[in-house]
């Protein structure tokens, strides 16, 4: 495993290449080919995830991506078809987006190869009852070495690295498969000599749900200044007795997060579930931190209580200092 994390003795790596995007589209996608694949999720767990790497060698995307961008994917298998696609007929055929997990050296350190994070989407249709599938979570999850996914991409550019991102700190905040990014940062950030502090922040349901964890654990033992805190909502509860979500151990950990936010030169990723920003942002006008406003008309109390949908989210939304507060939600 930590093949892929630490870098070979000696071995001198690539600087990061220029940000490129749609080197792949719908109409001309690179068939890539599945390397290896292995579960991240614990055996025991009901969410199946898995980490699976692909061959990029002969694509114009190899040694060309970078962390924070993501891969399209066309649906395809056996649950590409009406029945299981019945819920989401306006997705059929459409391609859906997974982050990069890896460097952008990839698992292989040419950058040759690219990893996506995938969780199986396995669910039931709240009115009839009946099995729904995401057709291509369930297509990737399936793959076995050897095979072909299309890909597209990569796309984005707002949830990159800063150039020199050595001159950084990072507090990463995380739910579910939104840890895609962060696995790809911290091997990258780590092996290109960091020594700023990194906090990661991962929810997840259950203890058997942490994905990665081999890996953070082995980048926390080696790197004191590396921080890896879990939210495990439930198995654990927050002093008012609810879910223990990832604010709750923002909030556990804030006499060191506070004067870390404070700097300049500390940026905060929130990457994963829509609606983990609802919590965070409470959070962040608590500690004062000038990383989101509050709207002048409104009082603390009032935001910390707004419903998911209100429309005073907008408005706090646009306040986001865009530059140190980095965002993708889904
Ligand atoms: P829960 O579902 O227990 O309420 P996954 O995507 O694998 O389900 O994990 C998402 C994690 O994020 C879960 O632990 C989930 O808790 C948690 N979560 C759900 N809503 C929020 C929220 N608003 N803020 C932070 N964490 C959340």
């Amino acid at each position: 495993m930590s093949r892929s994390l630490s870098r070979p003795e000696g071995f001198q790596l690539s600087p990061a290449p220029e940000i490129v995007v749609n080197l792949y589209n719908k109409k001309n996608t690179f068939a890539a080919r599945v390397v290896d694949k292995y579960r991240i999720s614990h055996a025991s767990s009901p969410n199946h995830c898995w980490h699976v790497i692909l061959d990029i060698t002969d694509s114009e995307m190899a040694g060309k991506y970078r962390i924070g961008q993501s891969l399209g994917v066309f649906p395809d298998g056996r649950f590409n078809n009406h029945e299981f696609n019945y819920v989401h007929q306006s997705l059929t055929n459409q391609v859906r987006l997974y982050s990069i997990a890896s460097a952008y050296w990839g698992d292989d350190w040419h950058g040759n190869t690219v990893s996506l994070c995938v969780k199986r989407e396995l669910g039931e249709d709240a009115e009839t009852g009946k099995l729904v599938m995401g057709s291509t979570s369930n297509f990737i999850c399936d793959v076995q070495p050897g095979d072909l996914i299309n890909v597209t991409g990569p796309v984005g550019k707002s949830f990159l690295l800063p150039e020199n991102p050595l001159d950084y700190h990072y507090v990463l905040v995380a739910t579910g498969t939104g840890i895609a990014p962060y696995r790809g940062m911290i091997i990258e950030l780590f092996n290109q000599g960091f020594e700023g502090e990194i906090w990661l922040i991962f929810g997840v349901p259950y203890s058997t749900d942490i994905m990665y964890d081999d890996a953070f654990t082995y980048f926390a033992e080696k790197y004191p200044n590396f921080h890896y805190h879990t939210a495990i909502s439930r198995e654990n509860r927050n002093a008012k007795g609810e879910r223990f979500y990832v604010q709750d151990a923002l909030e556990e950990n804030q006499e060191k997060l506070v004067p870390l936010l404070e700097k300049p030169n500390c940026l905060m990723y929130l990457c994963g579930l829509k609606g983990m920003e609802y919590g965070v942002y409470p959070w962040l006008y608590r500690i004062k931190s000038n990383l989101v406003s509050l709207p002048e008309d409104m009082t603390f109390d009032q935001v910390d209580k707004l419903p998911r949908d209100a429309r005073e989210w907008i408005r706090i939304e646009r306040s986001r200092d865009k530059t140190r507060l980095l965002k993708e939600t889904y």
